[in-house]
């Protein structure tokens, strides 16, 4: 860290600003060591009593390549037959948060240049996910099924710890809920213990900068939304 203290804050303001779901890739590895060292300093990240709830799977070359061609097998033929086996929102899902989702579909197939009424389009863009939207590096992270609620906001916070850490040193990302359907595809590729439920994945690589100049930016809740300041 620097010994600016203005020079961290902008540092690390820079890297979560501009942190965005990546979902353009460039036909670029990424060494191990940066891949490594991103989990190295992730692992830092607070967790309630310590129990560092989390497990994840890196994967690159033919370990992504077989996962992937196991997990379009399942997504084009049985996309049915698999469900996740933990809700991520409510089918009925309350204001505001509706009319924000309402907002992400707007901005995100208006960026893409799909139709609103363009199932085809939007199918073949979901199906984008099981290639981890052809980055090199996909990323699948695991619970404890035996831990509660609170474990997952532990999860969270390590998960949100590799964007950043990925983000300091060049690299995209795109968290991924996707995978959560396809857990038993999953489950079976990586020999997954069976207390292991497979929560999240996540693409990473080198950004597309021409997607980065033109992509859409997610609006974002103003701060008197979102928080109430007491006693200031
Ligand atoms: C836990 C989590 C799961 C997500 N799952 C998916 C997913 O399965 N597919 C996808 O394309 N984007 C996914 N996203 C990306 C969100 O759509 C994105 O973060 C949101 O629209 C806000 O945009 P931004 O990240 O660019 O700010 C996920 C994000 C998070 C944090």
């Amino acid at each position: 860290m620097s010994s600016d203290p203005a020079e961290t804050v902008s540092s690390v303001d820079r890297v979560m600003r501009g942190r965005f779901a990546n979902r353009f890739y460039l036909d670029a590895p990424v060494a191990l060591e940066t891949v490594r060292e991103i989990v190295e300093v992730a692992r830092h990240a607070g967790t309630g009593a310590n129990v560092q709830p989390w497990h994840v799977h890196l994967l690159a070359g033919e370990a992504r390549a077989s996962l992937v061609a196991a997990l379009g097998a399942a997504h084009e033929t049985e996309a049915d037959a698999h469900r996740a086996e933990y809700t991520y929102l409510p089918n009925d899902l309350p204001e505001p948060y509706a009319a924000r989702r309402r907002e992400f579909g707007a901005v995100f197939y208006g960026g893409l240049g799909i139709a609103p009424d363009d199932h085809a389009a939007r199918a073949r863009n979901t199906a984008r996910n099981y290639r981890f939207f052809d980055a090199p590096v996909g990323l699948i992270f695991t619970i404890d099924r035996r831990l509660e609620k609170g474990s997952f906001l532990d999860l969270g916070m390590f998960i949100q710890n590799i964007m950043l850490a990925a983000g300091a040193r060049g690299l995209a990302t795109c968290a991924q809920e996707f995978f959560s359907r396809y857990h038993a595809v999953i489950r079976s590729a990586l020999s997954l213990a069976p207390e292991q439920m497979v929560v999240c994945g996540m693409s990473m690589g080198f950004g597309d900068p021409d997607w980065a100049a033109r992509r859409p930016h997610m609006p974002k809740a103003a701060v008197d939304e979102i928080a109430s300041f007491h006693g200031f």
